[in-house]
Protein backbone atom coordinates (compact mmCIF):
# COMPACT_ATOMS: atom_id res chain seq x y z
CA UNK A 1 0.00 0.00 0.00
CA UNK A 2 1.40 3.14 -1.27
CA UNK A 3 2.40 5.82 1.76
CA UNK A 4 -0.14 8.81 2.20
CA UNK A 5 1.16 12.11 0.61
CA UNK A 6 -0.47 15.68 1.21
CA UNK A 7 0.87 18.36 -1.03
CA UNK A 8 0.21 21.85 -0.91
CA UNK A 9 0.06 23.38 -4.39
CA UNK A 10 0.39 27.48 -3.60
CA UNK A 11 -0.28 28.31 -7.09
CA UNK A 12 1.44 31.88 -7.95
CA UNK A 13 0.50 32.93 -4.65
CA UNK A 14 2.65 34.32 -2.02
CA UNK A 15 5.47 36.57 -0.76
CA UNK A 16 8.54 36.37 1.60
CA UNK A 17 6.54 37.63 4.71
CA UNK A 18 3.40 35.41 4.18
CA UNK A 19 5.56 32.58 3.06
CA UNK A 20 7.89 32.83 6.54
CA UNK A 21 4.33 33.06 8.75
CA UNK A 22 2.43 30.29 6.40
CA UNK A 23 5.98 27.73 7.00
CA UNK A 24 6.01 28.25 10.17
CA UNK A 25 2.77 27.81 11.34
CA UNK A 26 2.45 24.45 8.94
CA UNK A 27 5.85 22.99 10.39
CA UNK A 28 4.88 23.57 13.48
CA UNK A 29 1.84 21.07 13.09
CA UNK A 30 3.87 18.17 11.29
CA UNK A 31 7.29 16.12 13.29
CA UNK A 32 10.62 17.34 13.07
CA UNK A 33 13.58 16.10 10.64
CA UNK A 34 14.81 12.92 12.16
CA UNK A 35 11.88 11.99 14.63
CA UNK A 36 9.62 9.22 13.71
CA UNK A 37 7.92 9.80 10.48
CA UNK A 38 4.14 10.39 10.82
CA UNK A 39 1.97 7.98 8.42
CA UNK A 40 1.78 10.74 5.70
CA UNK A 41 4.38 12.83 3.81
CA UNK A 42 3.63 16.17 3.59
CA UNK A 43 4.82 18.81 1.13
CA UNK A 44 4.93 22.13 -0.26
CA UNK A 45 4.85 23.42 -3.71
CA UNK A 46 5.60 27.18 -3.47
CA UNK A 47 5.97 29.63 -6.49
CA UNK A 48 9.51 28.55 -7.92
CA UNK A 49 11.35 32.05 -7.00
CA UNK A 50 10.30 30.94 -3.37
CA UNK A 51 12.19 27.51 -3.06
CA UNK A 52 15.67 29.02 -1.82
CA UNK A 53 13.44 30.68 1.07
CA UNK A 54 11.38 27.80 1.74
CA UNK A 55 14.36 25.83 2.07
CA UNK A 56 15.96 27.52 4.29
CA UNK A 57 13.23 28.24 6.41
CA UNK A 58 12.42 24.38 6.47
CA UNK A 59 16.30 23.59 7.40
CA UNK A 60 16.06 26.11 10.14
CA UNK A 61 13.00 25.02 11.96
CA UNK A 62 14.50 21.07 11.42
CA UNK A 63 10.97 20.18 9.85
CA UNK A 64 10.16 17.09 7.91
CA UNK A 65 8.21 19.52 5.33
CA UNK A 66 9.41 18.31 1.93
CA UNK A 67 9.43 20.75 -1.20
CA UNK A 68 7.91 20.27 -4.25
CA UNK A 69 8.07 22.23 -7.41
CA UNK A 70 4.70 23.65 -9.53
CA UNK A 71 6.83 22.27 -12.94
CA UNK A 72 10.24 21.93 -14.37
CA UNK A 73 11.55 21.94 -17.93
CA UNK A 74 11.38 18.65 -19.97
CA UNK A 75 14.75 19.85 -21.41
CA UNK A 76 18.18 19.12 -19.30
CA UNK A 77 19.78 22.69 -20.34
CA UNK A 78 20.21 25.04 -22.53
CA UNK A 79 18.41 27.69 -24.58
CA UNK A 80 14.83 27.56 -23.07
CA UNK A 81 14.64 31.09 -21.24
CA UNK A 82 12.46 30.99 -18.72
CA UNK A 83 12.31 27.64 -17.73
CA UNK A 84 13.74 25.83 -14.55
CA UNK A 85 15.53 22.42 -14.99
CA UNK A 86 14.70 19.58 -12.54
CA UNK A 87 18.88 19.38 -11.59
CA UNK A 88 18.37 23.00 -10.88
CA UNK A 89 15.52 22.10 -8.13
CA UNK A 90 17.05 19.32 -6.99
CA UNK A 91 19.89 21.46 -5.82
CA UNK A 92 17.76 22.77 -3.22
CA UNK A 93 16.20 19.52 -1.96
CA UNK A 94 13.31 19.37 -3.89
CA UNK A 95 11.42 16.46 -3.56
CA UNK A 96 8.44 16.10 -5.87
CA UNK A 97 7.47 17.94 -9.31
CA UNK A 98 4.40 18.80 -10.13
CA UNK A 99 3.95 18.33 -13.98
CA UNK A 100 0.80 18.43 -16.44
CA UNK A 101 -1.17 20.51 -13.94
CA UNK A 102 -4.60 21.54 -15.89
CA UNK A 103 -3.52 25.07 -15.51
CA UNK A 104 -0.56 24.40 -17.28
CA UNK A 105 -2.36 22.09 -19.65
CA UNK A 106 -4.53 25.20 -20.51
CA UNK A 107 -2.75 28.19 -20.39
CA UNK A 108 0.37 27.31 -21.76
CA UNK A 109 -0.77 24.75 -24.15
CA UNK A 110 0.65 21.58 -22.34
CA UNK A 111 0.25 18.13 -24.46
CA UNK A 112 0.28 14.60 -23.03
CA UNK A 113 3.63 13.73 -24.67
CA UNK A 114 5.28 17.13 -23.08
CA UNK A 115 4.14 16.32 -19.74
CA UNK A 116 4.87 13.17 -20.44
CA UNK A 117 8.85 13.85 -21.36
CA UNK A 118 8.58 16.55 -18.00
CA UNK A 119 8.00 13.20 -15.67
CA UNK A 120 10.64 11.58 -17.13
CA UNK A 121 13.15 14.65 -16.80
CA UNK A 122 12.13 15.13 -13.54
CA UNK A 123 12.59 11.69 -12.48
CA UNK A 124 16.12 12.00 -14.27
CA UNK A 125 17.24 14.54 -11.85
CA UNK A 126 16.41 12.31 -8.95
CA UNK A 127 12.84 14.19 -8.11
CA UNK A 128 9.27 12.15 -7.98
CA UNK A 129 7.27 13.12 -10.54
CA UNK A 130 3.25 14.07 -9.62
CA UNK A 131 1.62 13.85 -12.89
CA UNK A 132 -1.52 15.29 -12.91
CA UNK A 133 -4.14 13.82 -15.14
CA UNK A 134 -8.41 14.74 -15.04
CA UNK A 135 -11.49 15.47 -17.25
CA UNK A 136 -13.01 18.52 -18.36
CA UNK A 137 -16.63 19.19 -17.26
CA UNK A 138 -17.86 18.76 -20.72
CA UNK A 139 -15.35 15.20 -21.12
CA UNK A 140 -17.89 14.12 -17.81
CA UNK A 141 -21.00 15.18 -19.05
CA UNK A 142 -20.11 13.82 -22.69
CA UNK A 143 -19.37 10.04 -20.72
CA UNK A 144 -15.57 10.60 -21.51
CA UNK A 145 -13.82 10.87 -17.86
CA UNK A 146 -12.22 7.34 -17.79
CA UNK A 147 -11.07 7.40 -21.49
CA UNK A 148 -9.26 10.61 -21.04
CA UNK A 149 -8.15 9.81 -17.90
CA UNK A 150 -6.77 6.77 -19.16
CA UNK A 151 -5.38 8.34 -22.74
CA UNK A 152 -3.50 10.92 -20.16
CA UNK A 153 -1.99 8.35 -17.98
CA UNK A 154 -1.03 5.98 -20.88
CA UNK A 155 1.27 9.04 -22.53
CA UNK A 156 3.72 8.86 -19.27
CA UNK A 157 3.59 5.04 -18.89
CA UNK A 158 4.60 4.55 -22.23
CA UNK A 159 7.71 6.33 -21.62
CA UNK A 160 10.57 3.91 -21.77
CA UNK A 161 12.42 5.44 -19.58
CA UNK A 162 10.18 6.05 -16.39
CA UNK A 163 10.47 4.21 -13.86
CA UNK A 164 6.58 3.28 -12.59
CA UNK A 165 8.05 2.72 -9.17
CA UNK A 166 9.15 6.54 -8.41
CA UNK A 167 5.70 8.06 -9.69
CA UNK A 168 2.65 9.88 -8.04
CA UNK A 169 -0.45 10.66 -10.03
CA UNK A 170 -2.81 13.26 -9.27
CA UNK A 171 -6.08 12.98 -10.32
CA UNK A 172 -7.82 16.08 -10.31
CA UNK A 173 -11.10 16.71 -12.36
CA UNK A 174 -10.79 19.89 -13.76
CA UNK A 175 -14.56 21.20 -12.69
CA UNK A 176 -13.61 20.71 -9.37
CA UNK A 177 -10.47 22.94 -9.36
CA UNK A 178 -10.71 26.18 -7.47
CA UNK A 179 -14.41 25.68 -7.89
CA UNK A 180 -15.84 24.60 -4.49
CA UNK A 181 -17.38 21.95 -5.89
CA UNK A 182 -16.10 18.81 -4.95
CA UNK A 183 -16.35 15.12 -7.01
CA UNK A 184 -18.12 13.01 -4.56
CA UNK A 185 -16.23 10.15 -3.29
CA UNK A 186 -17.76 7.87 -5.00
CA UNK A 187 -17.03 10.06 -8.46
CA UNK A 188 -13.33 9.99 -7.70
CA UNK A 189 -13.13 6.27 -6.28
CA UNK A 190 -13.78 5.45 -9.57
CA UNK A 191 -11.24 7.35 -11.71
CA UNK A 192 -8.50 6.83 -9.02
CA UNK A 193 -9.55 2.37 -9.10
CA UNK A 194 -9.16 2.91 -12.73
CA UNK A 195 -5.60 4.41 -12.41
CA UNK A 196 -4.34 1.89 -10.61
CA UNK A 197 -5.39 -1.02 -12.45
CA UNK A 198 -4.45 1.05 -15.60
CA UNK A 199 -0.83 1.25 -13.44
CA UNK A 200 -0.92 -2.37 -12.20
CA UNK A 201 -0.83 -3.78 -16.19
CA UNK A 202 2.26 -2.20 -16.73
CA UNK A 203 3.87 -3.45 -13.68
CA UNK A 204 3.31 -5.29 -9.88
CA UNK A 205 5.48 -2.07 -8.44
CA UNK A 206 3.12 0.58 -9.31
CA UNK A 207 0.90 -0.99 -6.13
CA UNK A 208 3.05 1.70 -4.40
CA UNK A 209 2.22 4.42 -6.48
CA UNK A 210 0.45 6.89 -4.65
CA UNK A 211 -3.03 8.21 -6.69
CA UNK A 212 -3.98 11.80 -5.25
CA UNK A 213 -7.13 13.43 -5.20
CA UNK A 214 -7.30 17.37 -6.11
CA UNK A 215 -9.92 19.68 -6.74
CA UNK A 216 -11.40 21.70 -3.87
CA UNK A 217 -10.33 18.80 -1.09
CA UNK A 218 -10.76 21.30 1.91
CA UNK A 219 -10.98 20.12 6.22
CA UNK A 220 -14.35 19.58 5.96
CA UNK A 221 -14.65 16.97 3.27
CA UNK A 222 -10.83 15.20 3.09
CA UNK A 223 -11.86 12.51 5.66
CA UNK A 224 -14.55 10.99 3.46
CA UNK A 225 -12.28 11.26 -0.25
CA UNK A 226 -9.34 9.78 1.69
CA UNK A 227 -11.54 7.00 3.59
CA UNK A 228 -12.03 6.04 -0.14
CA UNK A 229 -9.91 2.69 -1.06
CA UNK A 230 -7.94 4.26 -4.04
CA UNK A 231 -7.33 7.39 -2.95
CA UNK A 232 -4.27 7.70 -1.50
CA UNK A 233 -3.47 11.96 -0.55
CA UNK A 234 -4.48 15.49 -1.91
CA UNK A 235 -3.03 17.82 -3.80
CA UNK A 236 -4.47 20.92 -1.92
CA UNK A 237 -4.55 24.06 -4.08
CA UNK A 238 -6.62 27.36 -1.98
CA UNK A 239 -7.28 24.97 1.33
CA UNK A 240 -3.16 24.74 1.43
CA UNK A 241 -3.05 28.67 1.90
CA UNK A 242 -4.20 28.65 4.98
CA UNK A 243 -2.09 26.42 7.87
CA UNK A 244 -5.30 25.80 9.85
CA UNK A 245 -7.06 24.26 6.73
CA UNK A 246 -3.64 22.93 5.47
CA UNK A 247 -3.10 20.89 8.93
CA UNK A 248 -6.68 19.83 8.84
CA UNK A 249 -6.12 17.42 5.95
CA UNK A 250 -3.19 16.23 6.65
CA UNK A 251 -4.35 14.95 9.82
CA UNK A 252 -7.60 13.37 8.08
CA UNK A 253 -4.92 11.49 6.09
CA UNK A 254 -3.57 10.20 9.18
O1 LIG B 1 -3.11 21.75 -7.39
C1 LIG B 1 -4.16 21.83 -6.76
C2 LIG B 1 -5.43 21.70 -7.41
O2 LIG B 1 -5.48 22.39 -8.61
C3 LIG B 1 -6.62 21.90 -6.53
O3 LIG B 1 -6.86 23.27 -6.30
O4 LIG B 1 -7.83 22.86 -4.06
O5 LIG B 1 -7.91 25.13 -5.11
O6 LIG B 1 -9.32 23.26 -6.00
P1 LIG B 1 -8.05 23.67 -5.31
Amino acid sequence: MPRKLVVGNWKMNGSLAVNADLVSAVAAGLPCAGELPGQVDVAIAPPIVYVAQLRQLIDKKNSSLALAVQDVSAAASGAFTGDVAASMVAEFGVRYAIVGHSERRKYQGESDSLVAQKAVAAQQAGLTPIVCVGETLEERDAGRALAVVAAQVHAVLMQSELDVSRLVIAYEPVWAIGTGRTASPEQAQEIHAAIRHQLKQLSEAAANTAILYGGSMNAANAKQLLAQADIDGGLIGGAALKAQDFLAIVQAAQ
